[in-house]
């Protein structure tokens, strides 16, 4: 093939795939989102980090999990050794999904059909980086990354091979530690959550 012709076929561009996936409509999300919050990180990371759908603070300055989520993954990351610079860190769901509240905009989850919608762009986000490990940080991710509902509690922390695919792991979603009420149980997800991530730095080596 010409130049031409094989720079539109490189659908294992990350830049490209970022241009494509902000005009996508395969879903009704983008009506609302303000853009596309599409994955960041180096194009062959070791480990790709899946979250569920960018937040408020995500949908307004384009970059996924730079919000208080993202703030809670951070301090995880550096404490299970991880450097979240040499991460791959994408969402399930690349636009925000929310019902207006007065001033706020309240997170919905994604359902099935949206997130069905958006597995093509993590289909190329991973023929893209070829990470060794996946990790899934909650349900949406995690039926995003396994193609099929899974719980989280049963399934966090163990590593499995995907057939022709990465490693994968699940594990919980930072805003769930975000969201518990009582301190000490906080404290003790928190430590889970960082055990789940060292089992990760491992298996991504
Ligand atoms: N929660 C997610 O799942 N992803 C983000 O990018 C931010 C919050």
């Amino acid at each position: 093939a010409d130049a031409e012709t094989s720079r539109e076929l490189d659908t294992t561009d990350l830049e490209s795939l970022r241009e494509q996936a902000a005009a996508c409509r395969a879903c009704p999300l983008w009506k609302d989102a303000t853009q596309t919050v599409f994955g960041e990180g180096p194009e062959h990371a070791p480990l790709m980090l899946v979250g569920e759908q960018p937040g408020d603070k995500e949908d307004l300055a384009g970059h996924p999990f730079v919000g208080p989520a993202g703030q809670m993954l951070d301090r995880a990351l550096a404490e299970a050794g991880i450097d979240r610079s040499k991460v791959y860190v994408t969402n399930a769901v690349k636009h925000f999904k929310f019902v207006p509240r007065g001033k706020i905009r309240l997170h919905q989850k994604p359902n099935t059909p949206e997130i069905k919608a958006c597995r093509q762009w993590y289909e190329r986000e991973l023929a893209a980086v070829r990470p060794a490990l996946v990790v899934a940080l909650g349900a949406t991710a995690a039926q995003s990354v396994l193609g099929k509902i899974t719980p989280v509690n049963r399934s966090r922390g163990h590593v499995i091979d995907l057939p022709d695919g990465p490693k994968a792991m699940v594990t919980v979603h930072p805003s769930y530690l975000l969201r518990l009420p009582d301190a000490d149980a906080k404290a003790r997800e928190y430590e889970r959550f960082v055990e789940d991530l060292k089992v990760a730095a491992r298996a991504m080596k």
